[in-house]
């Protein structure tokens, strides 16, 4: 894989953890409970992407699949102005679509490239594909047992249009993923995420997201190939994620 870029996540012990920031032509996955900041991070890195490459963005556009209406302008411009930018400018450089159902949500994933395709030829670039969350609508329409054979033959497929876009475009994708809520549903362990086995697969980093004191938080890298296993603490502060 050659003219890998990264970028920051604007907290220097994460992407410490990351070697750099999150990756191109990668798909870096997030998960964690509630309020574990997979929302916070996602936002960081839509504005983070935009920075010139000495200061850890790719000097790119983000597309942003947003599934639980959970996007927040306000909260962008306030990142971009801690970062002394203009603030509808780094608003206008995110392209966010809200995906109603999983079949929606797969149709915005196959629309992402044309989209960043007319960028291109507009001389612009997406280095950045964000969807939170890759899985609510999925563990959300394909309920029991019955129905897991057939939500992850659908979310292959998806991850699958997802690894084409990061291939296309030399962009990151940073998706976002719960953790089981039935503690008996992967034998009792509540930290497993939603997905399996196909999603540990395909997502070249998996962050395992937790809570901390206060606005502090732990990310741990889970399964890695290239990577040392290991835990970084941030901070969800005003400005956003920092050390
Ligand atoms: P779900 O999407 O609900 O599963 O959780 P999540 O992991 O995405 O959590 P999220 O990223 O939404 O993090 C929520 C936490 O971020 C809150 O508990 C706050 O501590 C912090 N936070 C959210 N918005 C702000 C903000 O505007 N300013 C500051 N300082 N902190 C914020």
């Amino acid at each position: 894989r050659a003219n890998i870029g990264k970028i920051t996540t604007m907290a220097d012990d994460f992407d410490r953890l990351l070697g750099g920031g999150i990756e191109t032509q990668t798909i870096t996955e997030m998960y964690g409970e509630y309020g574990s900041g997979k929302t916070q991070i996602a936002h960081q890195l839509a504005v983070a992407v935009q920075l010139p490459k000495e200061k850890g963005g790719l000097n790119s556009n983000a597309i942003y699949i947003d599934t639980e209406n959970s996007f927040r302008p306000e909260r962008i411009k306030q990142m971009a102005r801690s970062l002394e930018l203009d603030e509808d400018e780094v608003l206008d450089k995110i392209y966010v679509a809200r995906a109603y159902n999983s079949n929606h949500q797969m149709l915005l994933s196959e629309k992402a490239r044309e989209l960043a395709k007319k960028i291109k030829e507009e001389g612009e670039k997406i280095k950045l594909l964000i969807i939170d969350s890759l899985t609510s609508h999925f563990r959300a329409e394909y309920v029991g047992r019955g129905s897991l054979a057939e939500r992850q033959q659908k979310l292959n497929k998806h991850l699958h249009e997802v690894i084409k876009f990061t291939d296309l475009f030399n962009a990151a994708a940073l998706v976002t993923n719960q953790v089981q809520s039935n503690p008996d549903a992967f034998f009792g362990d509540p930290t497993r995420p939603v997905g399996g086995n196909i999603l540990g697969h395909m997502a070249t980093y998996r962050l395992y997201l937790r809570k901390s004191k206060g606005d502090k938080r732990i990310a741990r890298l889970v399964d890695s190939p290239c990577m040392p296993e290991g835990e970084s603490v941030f901070t969800i502060g005003e400005e956003g994620i920092r050390d």
